[in-house]
């Protein structure tokens, strides 16, 4: 049989956590982000590093630490519009950039952050 392909060891955990770091380094930044992020990103970091190993289909570091992902309740304290998902996303992107991930595997993951931000809208621009 053929083997899995596991995206998270085909991106190697030292290019995902350079790639969230970059990630918030631009999110602390945004004018449609910051707002809403806490002014210490240390944690935030930690856990979406946690998040994002286990979504790749590494280790289920977060579920460990912090139980069921539950991703929009747990956003649901922050009013997220369709700007800050389009924001979120094109740090993302641009994180993504500066760490060379291209080709099929950055595709596939690109598209899936695409349906879970979306999936995380919870506010209209006016509610904001
Ligand atoms: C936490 C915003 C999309 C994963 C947070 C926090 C904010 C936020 C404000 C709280 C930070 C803190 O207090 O430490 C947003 C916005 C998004 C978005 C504006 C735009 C759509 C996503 C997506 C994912 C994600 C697409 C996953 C693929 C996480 C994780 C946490 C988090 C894992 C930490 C949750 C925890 O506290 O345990 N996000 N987020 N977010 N977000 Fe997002």
């Amino acid at each position: 049989m053929k083997k899995p392909i596991i995206p998270f060891e085909e991106i190697g955990e030292e290019r995902l956590h350079t790639m969230i770091d970059l990630f918030y380094d631009k999110v602390a930044v945004n004018p449609h982000l910051a707002p809403i992020f806490p002014d210490d990103l240390t944690e935030t970091r930690r856990k979406q590093k946690q998040f994002q190993t286990q979504y790749l289909g590494g280790p289920n570091l977060y579920t460990e630490e912090h139980g069921h992902p539950m991703m929009r309740a747990r956003h649901m304290p922050f009013p997220i519009t369709p700007t800050r998902a389009q924001a979120w996303l094109e740090c993302m992107a641009e994180a993504m950039d500066e760490v060379g991930l291209d080709g099929p595997l950055r595709d596939t993951y690109y598209k899936r952050l695409v349906l879970t931000a979306n999936h995380m809208i919870n506010a209209t621009e006016e509610d904001a």
